[in-house]
């Protein structure tokens, strides 16, 4: 790429020659939250790409986003700007050892977080995301049996909230799980007016001090409507951003990781990078898709979703 190139007006340029749409996530580098046509949490994203009328969705995001916006949209073109952008979560849930999983309980209804494969998907009752989890499952009769997968920390937090046996699966995402309840302690010492909020990816020893928990959007419009002015924040990084876009006068301190070498950046996220979405809008590639047969299965879960969450 030509390093004289302005790829925010190129892309602008592009998106209006293929009535192209960006869908970001808030984890997404700032450059792309900001030349985005809409930037949310997985359930955002999810009723955007279900009602967009553009003729092709450009998802900033990670590999199973870009595949439930193809099941929601099957007959429009889907890129995601690195093929390769997958999520630690979703890869610990293989179908067809959950499928084997499943067949251990036979009376049971799946519900599947959102962050998986459209295969694992096809096999589930309901989907859903970190903010509408509690109300799926709520939804559902006291005494129904549950499957939860893959993320056992956002299965026993809702385990917890709603008072439910859920069975679940051993996964969880590798960023979430870096928070050390150690260091967060000292910090808050450090900062003790701060609120200390976290994503309900996060370890039940982690989500025990927080002061809220919810959803990367919950989190965001949690800091813009809370009079506090410092916030310890136990997700990733990206989301810091629209903190600071939207509250320039409050502090926002990412909350330590257990090893200083590490960070609260999701290493699948940000390989997507503004150059790669130009290429990607430039060239319609990589395309993301998904098995006909698979989209048909998945459809029904995630729209029964989107139903409870409307
Ligand atoms: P939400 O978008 O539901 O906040 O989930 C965060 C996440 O881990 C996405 O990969
Ligand atoms: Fe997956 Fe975690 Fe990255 Fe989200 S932050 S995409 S759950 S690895």
């Amino acid at each position: 790429i030509d390093p004289s190139l302005d790829l925010f007006a190129e892309i602008k340029r592009l998106k209006k020659e293929k009535n192209a749409v960006i869908l970001a996530h808030y984890y997404q580098d700032p450059d792309i939250q900001d030349i985005a046509d809409y930037i949310g949490d997985s359930l955002g994203l999810s009723q955007e790409a279900a009602k967009t009328d553009a003729d092709v969705i450009v998802f900033a995001g990670v590999h199973f986003m870009a595949e439930t916006a193809k099941i929601l949209s099957p007959q429009k073109k889907v890129l995601l700007p690195d093929l390769k952008a997958g999520c630690s979560l979703s890869d610990s849930c293989p179908p067809r050892l959950f499928a084997k999983f499943k067949e251990k309980y036979p009376d049971h209804m799946v519900i599947t977080y959102v962050n998986c494969t459209a295969e694992l998907k096809a096999m589930s009752d309901i989907v859903c995301t970190s903010a509408n989890a509690v109300k799926i499952v709520e939804s559902l009769p006291k005494d129904q049996k549950i499957i939860f997968g893959p993320d056992k920390n956002l299965g026993a937090y809702v385990a917890k909230k709603t008072g439910r046996d859920l069975v679940l699966w051993n996964g969880a995402c590798m960023v979430h799980e870096i928070f050390s309840q150690q260091k967060i302690l000292k910090i808050k010492n450090r900062h003790p007016e701060a609120m200390f909020i976290a994503h309900p990816e996060c370890e039940e020893s982690v989500l025990k001090m927080a002061d809220f928990i919810g959803s990367t959007t919950g989190l965001l419009k949690y800091t813009i409507n809370n009079p506090a002015t410092e916030f310890i924040v136990a997700t990733e990084s990206g989301i810091i951003h629209q903190m600071e876009k939207a509250s320039p006068d409050k502090t926002f301190i990412p909350a330590p990781p257990n090893n200083s070498c590490a960070c609260n950046d999701c290493p699948h996220m940000k390989r997507n990078t503004l150059e790669k979405l130009y290429l990607c809008i430039k060239n319609d590639l990589p395309e993301v898709t998904v098995p006909m047969d698979i989209i048909l299965k998945a459809q029904k879960p995630i729209e029964r979703m989107l139903e409870i969450s409307a």
